[in-house]
């Protein structure tokens, strides 16, 4: 069995001082390869609840779709697990998709197509595709090939994670002893991925450890005037969520008493070519092969616009043979979107010079506790609980 020692810095040096510790993280190199099989991989039961725009405060208006979160729900089998582990734990990718940032110790990036064909199938085929697009309330499609199955690791020893478990363990004495008076949160400083909004609309986030005595790894989500934070429960093994995170800052909790968490991130935007794309590359840009990400958001931005012009050149025709006279005033108004379009795309491409490495834009606001139960599930007032600024 193969044994990985570290994980290669293939972007740029971190600009805060985590602890990405992956010695000891092993390959699973015994996991015989088996191709993708809905019949045999999907293990979907719907989630308890989906959390809508507007319970979290958000307008109507904001995003592609009413949805904001869902609870965990099972979505892989055990083996389809095993398979997604045993690809991202290939030494090769760690070598060279391994990346870290100023927000997060320790990514792989941009493997899937190369060394994943298991997870690469999972996230493309349209069984999984339709399960996630019923929960995000609107047809999906992975962004581009590049974002299928961004992966945050954290790893520790096994002497961190039993210190982890004595202080969790005594903190919930002093709680039941004290009733509950003296219970005070887990507090940690330091969440495996910081407060930002995501680059693209929807994410699905896969739990690929085991967390049974697992305590944090939620999901942390601002209210829309950014006064309450939600936390969704983290999902377990095999268990996803979705989430329109584009729109709704989040930040990943640590997991604490948990020797590793994995988990697999993949990004989806609408297939639909007429629904807004209001994608960005600021959270990507420095943590990615940039010539591949530019040449991936370039194809289908453009493959956006070459539907767009076909529908709309379409619908003049017929008007024209109907001997309708031209309505300038929707011609104009589909140029000046398309010109929108077009300068935000431009926006985007960032020259190669002035994309700084290893950087991803984020937002100063409080971290989000963990342990604290108060805001599991629901919105609980972020302003009351002991709150720290992220460190520059
Ligand atoms: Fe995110």
């Amino acid at each position: 069995m193969a044994q990985t020692s570290i994980v290669k810095v293939t972007t740029a040096p971190a600009q805060q001082s985590f602890n990405p510790i992956i010695e000891g993280l092993k390959a699973e190199s015994t996991v015989t390869p088996v191709k993708f099989d809905p019949e045999k991989h999907l293990a979907f039961t719907p989630p308890s609840e989906i959390i809508q725009m507007k319970d979290i405060g958000y307008g109507e208006h904001i995003g592609i779709s009413p949805v904001a979160v869902s609870q965990p729900f099972p979505l892989f089998t055990k083996e389809a697990v095993e398979q997604m582990r045993a690809e991202i734990l290939n030494p090769k990718v760690m070598e060279e998709h391994g990346v870290q940032s100023n927000i997060a110790a320790c990514q792989i990036r941009g493997y899937a197509s190369k060394y994943a064909p298991f997870a690469y199938d999972a996230w493309n085929h349209p069984a999984t595709l339709e399960i996630v697009s019923k929960i995000a309330g609107v047809e999906l499609t992975p962004v581009i090939d590049y974002e299928i199955g961004h992966i945050n690791l954290s790893v520790k020893s096994d002497k961190e994670t039993q210190e982890e478990l004595a202080a969790i363990s005594r903190q919930k004495r002093y709680f039941a002893e004290d009733e509950g008076i003296a219970g005070c949160p887990w507090e940690d400083d330091k969440p495996v991925v910081g407060w930002h909004e995501d680059s693209y609309p929807f994410v699905c986030v896969l739990m690929l450890s085991d967390c049974t005595n697992m305590v944090g790894g939620e999901t942390a989500l601002y209210t829309g005037d950014r006064k309450n934070i939600l936390k969704v429960r983290g999902p377990q093994m095999g268990c996803a969520v979705v989430m329109q995170g584009r729109y709704i800052a989040h930040q990943a909790l640590r997991a604490l008493g948990a020797k590793e968490r994995i988990t697999s991130v993949t990004s989806f935007r609408p297939k639909d070519p007429t629904l807004a794309d209001d994608a960005v590359l600021s959270t990507i840009r420095g943590i990615s092969d940039v010539a591949e990400v530019y040449y991936q958001y370039g194809e289908y931005r453009l493959e956006i616009l070459e539907e767009r012009i076909r529908a709309k050149l379409k619908a003049i025709r017929r008007q024209h043979a109907a001997g309708r006279k031209f309505d300038e005033r929707s011609f104009k108004a589909f140029l000046q979107e398309q010109e929108k379009f077009l300068q935000a795309t431009d926006k985007e491409v960032v020259e190669y010079e002035n994309v700084v490495p290893g950087h991803i834009a984020w937002l100063d606001l409080p971290n989000a506790v963990v342990g604290d139960d108060a805001a599991n599930g629901s919105v609980a007032n972020g302003n009351s609980h002991p709150v720290k600024r992220v460190k520059t």
